[in-house]
């Protein structure tokens, strides 16, 4: 299905990212990955032996254009990198500073890989971007991550205009059982999903493979481009928060 193309997963060495470069690369992509913990991943066990993974922290504008420069022309970009403070309260908990830090961490390490990757991508390609479901139903503690996914979800529209014949795209996900949630403990994570699988019309909350089969969707769907695909489960039909 993707046989003779490269991929690059911008954030792939884990949760939605890794799963979505192990799908790709089994359907026969040429998949390079990166991420600030890249060389830790075993990748040809992981990925194949065609595969290839990059340490680049997305903060660093340098270091990203040095790395794109090094994989040269390619064919789709999926963009899942993001790492997020947890948010909270407007008034008593978000400082100036942390929602500051919510933008570096996520939009504008997005912005400066597609930034980047762009003008590599070769006709035919397409770029996949990763915001999140906070944006489309309000949860109390969450306004920087809404702003940042929504900042993410509007630059779609007219990226895949100014950009075409790429296609631009972006995954919109809702909870996912990932090592997003890493420093939050055990319990407290079992809490959090036990809760959303009880008010979600799915039922469950996500895995990294949903994310994976909907990006393997974005990729190799022509007809689709300035979508933002919700992968959440139902989040903005939830019960009650
Ligand atoms: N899990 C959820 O509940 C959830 C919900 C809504 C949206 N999302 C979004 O979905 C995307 C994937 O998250 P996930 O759940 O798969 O979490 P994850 O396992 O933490 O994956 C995040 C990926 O981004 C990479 N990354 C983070 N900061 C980076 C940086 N500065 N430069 C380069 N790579 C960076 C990480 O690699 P390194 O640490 O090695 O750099 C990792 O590969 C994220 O954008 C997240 O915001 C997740």
């Amino acid at each position: 299905m993707l046989e003779g193309q490269r991929v690059v997963v911008f954030g792939g060495s884990s949760g939605a990212g890794l799963a979505s470069a192990k799908l790709l690369a089994s359907k026969g992509a040429e998949v390079i990955v990166a991420g600030r913990g890249a060389e830790k991943l075993d990748v040809k066990k992981e990925l194949g032996d065609r595969a290839s993974a990059f340490a680049v922290d997305g903060k660093d504008v340098a270091a990203v254009n040095a790395f794109f420069e090094r994989v040269g022309a390619f064919d789709h970009l999926v963009i899942s990198a993001g790492a997020t403070n947890r948010g909270g309260e407007f008034v008593t908990s978000i400082t100036d500073a942390s929602f500051r830090e919510t933008f570096d961490g996520k939009f504008w390490v997005q912005i400066t890989a597609a930034h980047a990757g762009a003008k590599r991508i070769k006709k035919g390609g397409s770029i996949t971007f990763f915001s999140g479901g906070a944006n489309r139903r309000a949860l109390k503690g969450m306004v920087n991550i809404a702003a940042v996914n929504g900042a993410l979800d509007a630059v779609v529209p007219t990226l895949a205009l100014e950009l075409a014949p790429t296609r631009v795209n972006a995954i919109s996900p809702g909870t996912l059982r990932t090592s997003y949630w890493t420093g939050v403990s055990d319990a407290q994570q079992e809490q959090i999903f036990g809760h959303m699988a009880s008010i979600l019309p799915a039922g469950r909350v996500g895995t990294a493979d949903d994310i994976a089969n909907a990006v393997l969707f974005l990729v190799t769907t022509s007809y689709v481009t300035g979508t933002v695909l919700a992968v959440d489960g139902g989040l903005p039909h939830a019960a009650s928060l």
